[in-house]
């Protein structure tokens, strides 16, 4: 099957985006993702993929806890900035407003609210992205409401990390050179 088919179907989902986030090695990560999803209700779990060729995949695989931020209309400038640059190369922090949770996670403030994520499950299907699943341990909605932020919005962005990209530095323990 080639991917004229299947892009435009998983297009027309129009998934709304969030930004992930992960803090491990004094080293602190996010990005912009559109892979996620609910994928349990009891135990209530969450799943977040991780393009294996980003700063924030390699800093959250050695973290016990990810943070998902909803995106909402108007947000723009923080697509930008976790989907069109990678840790690899500027310091995300610096440009936004945060503060630490869980396991030294960063929280984005100001925003539509965040759910800390526990992980349970490293799944790892063969393909360029790998999924990290969760259970909350603090979820608020406290924040700005309005509509979700959805791929159509972003998908100007230029990916920081395109999936092709060959990983910058291998994980610890992986027996990489
Ligand atoms: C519309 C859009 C959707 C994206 N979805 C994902 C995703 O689901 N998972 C992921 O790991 N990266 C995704 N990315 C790519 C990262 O957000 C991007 O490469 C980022 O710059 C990586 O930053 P990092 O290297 O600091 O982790 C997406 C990017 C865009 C523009």
């Amino acid at each position: 099957v080639t991917g004229v088919g299947f892009d435009a179907l998983v297009q027309a989902l129009d998934a709304a985006m969030v930004v992930a986030t992960a803090a491990s090695g004094g080293e602190r990560a996010g990005c912009l993702v559109g892979f996620h999803s609910q994928c349990s209700i009891e135990p209530r779990r969450y799943a977040v993929w991780l393009s294996k060729a980003n700063h924030t995949y390699r800093v959250a695989l050695a973290a016990d806890h990810v943070a998902v931020h909803p995106l909402r209309q108007g947000e723009r400038d923080l697509a930008e900035l976790f989907g069109g640059e990678t840790g690899d190369d500027v310091d995300k922090f610096t440009r936004c407003a945060w503060e630490e949770g869980p396991g030294g996670v960063p929280l984005l403030t100001g925003g539509a609210g965040y759910m800390v994520l526990r992980r349970t499950a490293l799944v790892d299907v063969g393909g360029d992205h790998a999924c990290l699943v969760g259970e909350p341990v603090l979820a608020t909605t406290a924040g700005s409401a309005g509509r979700p932020m959805r791929l159509t919005d972003v998908d100007d962005v230029r990916p920081g990390h395109p999936t092709d990209d060959p990983p910058r530095h291998q994980p610890p323990g992986s027996g990489a050179p």
